[in-house]
């Protein structure tokens, strides 16, 4: 028995199986608005056997985009171009479908990473916000701090696209709290300055990204899963360590989060000793403190990298990025390695080991039409 393809029942939905792909920026929609890149990617997604697709990171209003060609759902216009890619993967995918709500403060307004990846210049204005006029780096952008009146109407905006997601029928929410966006800058001391009641101790810095996640879960129907995805390390001295994290881990249990993704990294420039499951130790203390499941990401490559984080208890899910993008049938391979069975659509039943046991495909000389 595999305990990677074992199912896993979170909130009211059930997830046929631990794996996860990872939220991935495409950089291709227009105006906020998913186009047939979607479709064909996440279609793509939707029909590889993975349990769950986390749709890449969706903002909240048009300043709390990446960059202008990522998506958002914060409009008839936005909602209306989503629903038809999620219409669509529902209806030929076996995978449950998640959207990861985010606000990208004071990293948003960059160009997409093939055209160089830095903030965008004076010539295209962009509104920066963050909890401190500091910016990320020498020579990026100094935002706009932001008044108590302003993180009211964001938390409302965080629950409005969490609202227009259910109703477009996304299986899962997840928040972004972390990767250096608006509301890990809020956690982080490297990013959060502030002298009022949002700064300073951890549980001031908590209070923005509690407020919005109280938000969240009362515009997300009950018996539908939220995550969080939070940061378990800054890498840096002075910043986030996998205690602070475990205490918001907690904070973020008791109001009604059922799951916790946990990743590192982002705030600012920090050198990270990446390698293959580097991010799994902080999943797997978050597991050990905070009682409820625990979603690992990270360079998790192998299938049996991937069965032995699940089957120890490192972590309840493992999310693949670029080793899906890669190996989009991972799912299908790693079933077939670890001696388990993975959903096919109809159309692709016949590239599934069970339809011909013990028989090995011959390309061109088995019977084909
Ligand atoms: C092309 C690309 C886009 C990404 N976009 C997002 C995103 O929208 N939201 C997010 O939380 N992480 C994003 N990430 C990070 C991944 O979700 C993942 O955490 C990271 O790549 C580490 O996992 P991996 O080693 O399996 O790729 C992105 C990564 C890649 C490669």
């Amino acid at each position: 028995m595999s305990a990677l393809f074992s199912p896993l029942r979170l909130a009211g939905q059930e997830l046929p199986n631990r794996i996860v792909i990872s939220p991935m920026c495409q950089y291709s929609a227009e105006e906020g608005r998913a186009t047939d890149w979607h479709m064909m990617h996440l279609g793509m997604l939707a029909t590889s056997g993975a349990g769950l697709v986390m749709l890449e990171a969706t903002a909240v209003e048009p300043e709390g985009r990446i960059s202008a060609a990522d998506l958002g759902l914060y409009d008839d216009g936005t909602e209306a171009a989503l629903a038809r890619v999620v219409a669509a993967c529902h209806r030929y995918g076996s995978a449950r479908l998640g959207i990861q709500i985010a606000h990208a403060g004071r990293k948003a307004g960059v160009a997409a990473p093939w055209q160089g990846g830095g903030p965008l210049g004076p010539e295209q204005p962009w509104r920066r916000v963050g909890p401190s006029a500091l910016s990320f780096a020498e020579g990026w952008p100094v935002p706009e701090a932001l008044s108590d009146g302003e993180m009211r109407h964001l938390a409302q905006a965080f629950a409005d696209t969490a609202a227009r997601a259910a109703r477009i029928g996304l299986d899962v929410a997840e928040i972004h709290a972390a990767h250096g966006y608006l509301l890990h800058q809020f956690l982080s001391p490297i990013a959060n300055r502030r002298t009022d009641d949002h700064g300073g101790p951890l549980e001031n810095r908590m209070r923005f990204p509690l407020r919005v996640t109280e938000a969240v879960r009362a515009a997300w129907p009950k018996d539908r899963p939220l995550g969080v995805r939070l940061t378990g390390s800054d890498w840096l001295e002075g910043g986030i360590t996998v205690e602070e994290a475990a205490i918001f881990g907690e904070a973020l249990r008791q109001r009604g989060v059922d799951f916790l993704d946990v990743t590192s990294g982002g705030i600012a420039r920090a050198s990270i000793p990446v390698g293959p499951g580097y991010q799994v130790p902080f999943a797997a203390a978050l597991r050990q403190r905070v009682e409820i499941p625990v979603m690992a990401v990270g360079l998790i490559v192998a299938p049996e990298q991937a069965e032995r984080i699940v089957a120890d208890g490192q972590a309840d899910l493992v999310a693949l990025g670029r080793t899906a993008l890669d190996d989009p049938r991972w799912a299908w391979h790693a079933a077939r390695t670890l001696g388990a069975t993975v959903a096919y659509a109809p159309q692709y039943e016949r590239a599934a080991p069970q339809v011909w046991p013990g028989h090995t495909y011959r390309f061109g000389t088995d019977a084909m039409n």
